[in-house]
């Protein structure tokens, strides 16, 4: 565990023994880099100047220094010029400037804050997004490692030296911003953690143990129930399964009089085999990412319970395991939702979109919410058209889209928009049901006509649906990610709820 204090107190008096500088391209003004300089006996930014360090965006240098024969290094990250400097150039040079804290050995680092100026942002914001990706940069999924070398922690503190004019808010923003990166490694630990340590009634119970720390309402449905409600496309995708398909639902309310009421619904398939229609060993490596939307939805409501928004927030989610077997639905079967709909299976891998049915059914008709945003490892399509970069969003509600695209600017949890036109619509006709769970292939799109399928369940309840197959595991190059899950919706779903007007 890395630990986040603030302090106003003189950066060379933390008992640090490692010292951060992220510094505006050709700008070593810096009052604190100059009191190191006094305190360490050297010309720092001589040294800088040696070797052609300017600040660019991401540029890197360490000078190791002693003292009474200890020895401490000086970091500075680049943060590059006015046109670099945005809020996601930020969180990459801080998580960088943490990894090089890390490769050098420095178990304490005090950080000399910029200015939140620097980045057109409030100090208060500038604390959350900080620790927020502090806490991100130093998760580590280390549960299964036997060796105790592997398990270590690389920095335990952090402070983040600031002047006493701005402590408080930056203490304000870095509590708010520990809840969060906390509940976005939540959800990284569930994704992460094996698939037959983690099936439906243990994700289920995770959640129940949620709740009744933050005092959330907690809703939960068995397999029989599901059976018994008559959601079945939920309880379809289970019956090849040893383990009981659950449907959980969390529910966060405000204080606040008359407030909208918004849903997060999260695809838990705890492991996607295929089913019946097997996937390829290759594409089946990585299947334990498939709850990731639930993980995502559950992780964000223990961070509500604790933010308190002014808006109350239910999280859904579908808990399933997707397996071949004799009692498996088979390709040709026909499936009959809550909301009454049918639908023809053709390809059991396409099951996500069966479990979201049901749940989607299920939230718009017992709470009638006045939005709707799904998110989902939904179609190796999306990840195909995006990349690991950016979650696809598809919709057809302009106001709501407007707002998420805010919040995905402002959190770092990127989004891109796909045509949800109607022209994909008749591509999951079907002749012998309501609609059909593949579309059909002179329709192409795979993420738009898994979409359209999404629609028929949601009634005229403003809706967006996020996949996030490309972007909830083994994202590259993002130095405050890791191999393994990114945690993707927990930040994005959080800034909506603490945003929601
Ligand atoms: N879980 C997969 C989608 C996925 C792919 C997630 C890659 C993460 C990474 C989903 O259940 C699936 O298998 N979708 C099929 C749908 C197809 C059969 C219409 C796909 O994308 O191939
Ligand atoms: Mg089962
Ligand atoms: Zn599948």
């Amino acid at each position: 565990m890395t630990t986040i204090l603030v302090s106003s107190q003189k950066i060379i008096d933390q008992s640090a023994d490692g010292f951060g500088f992220l510094l505006p391209e050709k700008d070593m003004s810096s009052a604190d880099l100059k009191a190191c300089e006094k305190e360490f006996d050297i010309s720092i930014s001589d040294y800088l100047k040696k070797h052609d360090f300017t600040g660019k965006l991401m540029q890197t240098f360490a000078v190791p220094v002693m003292k009474k024969n200890k020895m401490y290094h000086i970091i500075c990250v680049g943060l590059g010029s006015k046109k670099d400097t945005t809020i996601e150039n930020y969180r990459r040079a801080l998580a960088h400037l943490y990894r090089q804290a890390a490769a050098h050995k420095a178990t304490t680092l005090a950080i000399s804050m910029p200015a939140a100026s620097l980045f057109d942002t409030s100090i208060e914001e500038l604390g959350q997004q900080t620790a927020t990706i502090l806490d991100m940069t130093a998760y580590h999924f280390d549960a299964f490692f036997s060796k105790e070398n592997r398990q270590k922690t690389e920095l335990t503190k952090i402070v983040l030296c600031t002047s006493s004019a701005t402590k408080t808010k930056l203490e304000k923003g870095v509590r708010a911003g520990n809840i969060i990166g906390k509940a976005v490694n939540k959800a990284r630990e569930w994704v992460n953690t094996p698939p037959s340590d983690l099936t439906p009634p243990d994700l289920a119970k995770y959640a129940k143990a949620i709740a009744q720390k933050n005092k959330l309402k907690f809703t939960q449905f068995s397999e029989k129930e599901i059976i018994k409600k008559g959601m079945g496309g939920l309880a379809g995708v289970s019956r090849g399964s040893e383990q009981d398909c659950q449907l959980v639902v969390l529910e966060y309310k405000t204080n606040k009089k008359n407030a909208d009421t918004i849903a997060f619904v999260g695809k838990g398939i705890t492991f996607d085999s295929g089913g019946l229609s097997l996937k390829p060993a290759v594409h089946m490596e990585t299947m334990k990412e498939d709850m990731s939307g639930a993980a995502a939805v559950i992780a964000t409501m223990e961070a509500i319970a604790q933010l308190k928004p002014n808006v109350n927030v239910i999280g859904v989610t579908p808990l399933a395991e997707n397996l071949p077997s004799g009692k498996a639905t088979k390709p040709g079967d026909i499936v009959r939702f809550y909301n009454g709909k049918t639908a023809e299976i053709k390809n059991t891998d396409a099951e996500g979109r069966l479990v979201l049915a049901d749940a989607l059914a299920y939230v718009a008709k017992h709470y009638k919410p006045d939005a709707i945003l799904d998110i989902a490892t939904l179609t190796g399509a999306c990840a195909y058209a995006l990349g690991p970069f950016h979650t696809g969003l598809m919709s057809q509600h302009d106001d709501l889209v407007e707002i998420v695209e805010e919040s995905a600017e402002h959190s770092g949890d990127h989004v891109w928009r796909l045509p949800l036109t109607d022209d994909y619509k008749a591509a999951i006709k079907s002749d012998v049901a309501d609609i059909c769970n593949i579309g059909s292939n002179k329709y192409m799109a795979g993420a738009v006509t898994a979409a359209h399928f999404l629609k028929h369940f949601v009634g005229d309840i403003p809706w967006v649906h996020l996949d996030i197959a490309g972007t909830a595991f083994n994202v590259p190059d993002r130095p405050y990610y890791r191999s393994g899950a990114t945690g993707v919706g927990v930040r994005l779903m959080t800034d909506i709820a603490q945003h929601w007007k």
